[in-house]
């Protein structure tokens, strides 16, 4: 009998389309990532692409688990790449013991991707501060009424305690709760994956070398 693929009762594996975007080459690759990486992001925005600033973010434990979550990243600059989060969750636990994390965009209508991987730092408090101020009081009051908690017993909890954080900072600024901020992620490998017809993708790797540049390669697909 001929080997079946695995099957899960759905065709799986007749789901596929052909990935036709432009070609990506090293004549148009800028000598900084940074740069491509701010234009990428343009066009996905530009082209209203639906969570554009959304990535996966993966971490690893001192002892080697990884685990990876979806996160919006909130700025990037020629530092790096910048998001927000409670540092009392799963990942900050990982960066505590390891401090190395993957970024992956995934841009579906302009099929695009782009890998990161970096070393992570925490934003000052000056940062988080400013930041924070920025968002909205719903989302300021969530990240209060959250705060230092991490299993709970039920939803009724953390709505109880919203209430409370709305009652306490009525009429006044919501400050930044103690457990929550940002993370600075200094790539030294940044991969763009331009997925092209019958699966001759382009992928351009920048590789940050020890006197500060960046090394441009390009792999098989
Ligand atoms: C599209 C999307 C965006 C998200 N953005 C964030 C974010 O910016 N910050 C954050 O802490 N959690 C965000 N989350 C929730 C995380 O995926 C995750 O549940 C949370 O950070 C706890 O993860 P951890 O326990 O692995 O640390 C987002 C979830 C989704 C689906």
């Amino acid at each position: 009998m001929k080997p079946q693929p695995p099957s899960t009762g759905l065709n799986l594996g007749a789901e596929r389309r052909d990935y036709a975007g432009p070609r990506l080459l090293e004549a148009d690759a800028p000598a900084d990532p940074l740069e491509l990486f701010a234009a990428w992001m343009q066009r996905a925005l530009d082209e209203q692409v639906m969570d554009a600033t959304a990535m996966a973010v993966s971490t690893c434990s001192a002892s080697g688990r990884p685990s990876s979550r979806m996160m919006l990243l909130k700025g990037h600059d020629p530092q790096g790449f910048v998001f927000f989060t409670r540092y009392s969750t799963h990942k900050c636990q990982d960066l505590l013991g390891n401090p190395r994390a993957a970024l992956l965009f995934y841009w579906r209508e302009l099929v695009r991707q782009v890998r990161v991987e970096a070393v992570l730092s925490r934003l000052s408090e000056a940062e988080n501060r400013a930041y924070f101020a920025s968002r909205p009081r719903e989302s300021q009051l969530s990240a209060r009424a959250a705060s230092g908690l991490v299993e709970i017993a039920g939803p009724e909890l953390l709505e109880q305690r919203y209430q409370a954080e709305d009652a306490r900072w009525q009429g006044r600024e919501v400050p930044l709760p103690e457990d929550w901020g940002g993370f600075r992620a200094r790539p030294d490998r940044i991969e763009f994956w331009q997925g092209r017809p019958g699966r001759l993708h382009d992928r351009l790797v920048y590789d940050l070398t020890a006197d500060g540049s960046w090394r441009l390669h390009r792999l098989a697909p």
